[in-house]
């Protein structure tokens, strides 16, 4: 197929042109580089061997997108583009509600006016809010969000259901990712935060590098085995399949699912940095700090929906996943910009 890949130059965007490439199917990012670097694209296809066409546009550019959609033809679109810092969001709703939803009603606008109508949008299990019920089936409700972020993936959620609810020529698959972490084997293309991370790997491996100091642990006082809050850390690669697998399902003529992508195993903060340490040999010095506004004590995923319909199962563990974020770390300490 010949796919656009709105925020294809990001972490999961990179990663997933270079299984759809692999996969065969034909590739055009989308990207207004706000929180990327088009080096991840040349990177991909350094990995590849293959050619993709960029455009360094802005999904709430609507003569852009229509210009890439006359041009390019693409049978479907694979969504990542958006905003995704939560602390962030909660001091700048209007600027996340306006590119994360204005840039995606724009979007999917276009897409019906080039009748271009299947869609893979980027979830995240964020939108279950505090589950009642671990592992999270995709039957489980959606919950309370606690940030505008959170809400602007609940809120598209429902507006896509609604485009597909009246008009069945519409595919639409929500897939909602559990804790991305890991890079690509090649070292190439990884997680590429801007100033000081908020997320818990890109934060180790800057600790391990030197650039920080030492991890402070959000909390010991969780209801969790060791009191650290447990999350489902599936590696970036596994989940760039899972959507070479989803398109698989578009062009069987899905109409709207939702899947969950996760491995279904929890681990903690501290068995994280234990897991790095064996893996890499490094050692993460941390102080347990106060919990984190928003954070919530379990969340991990059953994701047996995403293996019977979509044949998909992440196949990559946490030793893995803690090598391969170490090896991008250590030989771009600087991300993209050595
Ligand atoms: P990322 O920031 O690396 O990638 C997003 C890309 O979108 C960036 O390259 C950015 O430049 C681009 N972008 C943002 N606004 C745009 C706009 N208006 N027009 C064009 N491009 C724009 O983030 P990521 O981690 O790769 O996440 C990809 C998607 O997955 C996002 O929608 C994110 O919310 C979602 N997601 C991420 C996680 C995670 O933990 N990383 C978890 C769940 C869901
Ligand atoms: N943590 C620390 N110290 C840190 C950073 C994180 O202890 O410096 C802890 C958190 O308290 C949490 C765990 O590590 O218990 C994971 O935190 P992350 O920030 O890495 O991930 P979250 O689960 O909070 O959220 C991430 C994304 C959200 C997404 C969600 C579910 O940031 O966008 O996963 O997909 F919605």
């Amino acid at each position: 197929m010949r796919i656009l890949v709105t925020g294809g130059a990001g972490f999961i965007g990179s990663h997933t042109c270079v299984e759809l490439l692999n996969a065969g199917h034909e590739v055009v990012v989308l990207d207004n580089l706000s929180n990327s670097s088009e080096k991840s694209l040349e990177r991909v296809e350094e990995i590849t061997g293959k050619k993709l066409n960029f455009y360094k546009e802005d999904i709430l550019d609507r003569e852009a997108l229509d210009r890439i959609f006359e041009k390019e033809n693409p049978d479907g679109v694979i969504h990542f583009a958006g905003l995704k810092a939560v602390g962030e969001s909660v001091q700048k709703p209007l600027e996340y509600y306006h590119n994360n939803i204005s840039g995606t009603l724009t979007l999917t606008d276009v897409m019906r006016k080039h009748g271009v109508k299947n869609i893979i949008f980027s979830s995240s299990a964020t939108v279950y809010g505090n589950p009642q019920v671990i592992p999270i089936t995709e039957e489980c409700p959606k919950g309370t969000c606690t940030n505008p972020y959170g809400w602007t993936k609940s809120m598209l959620e429902q507006i896509l259901t609604d485009i597909q609810f009246a008009d069945k020529e519409w595919n639409v698959i929500l897939l909602r990712y559990f804790n991305p972490i890991g890079a690509h084997k090649s070292g190439l293309i990884g997680e590429n935060p801007n100033g000081i991370p908020n997320n818990l790997m890109p934060y180790i491996t800057q600790v391990a590098v030197g650039k920080l100091p030492q991890l402070g642990v959000f909390g010991d006082d969780y209801d969790t085995p060791d009191g650290t809050g447990v999350r489902d850390y599936i590696h970036v690669v596994d989940l760039a399949i899972g959507h070479v697998k989803a398109l698989k399902k578009i062009q069987e003529k899905a109409g709207l699912k939702i899947y969950n992508l996760g491995t279904g195993v929890g681990y903690s903060v501290l068995d994280i940095v234990k897991n790095f340490e064996e893996a890499t040999g490094v050692k993460i010095p941390y102080v347990i700090k106060e919990r984190r506004a928003g954070d919530i004590a379990s969340c991990y995923a059953d994701a047996a929906k995403a293996k019977e319909e979509l044949g998909w199962v992440a196949e990559r563990g946490i030793k893995e996943m803690c090598e391969d974020s170490w090896r991008w770390q250590s030989n771009n300490p600087n991300g993209y910009e050595n």
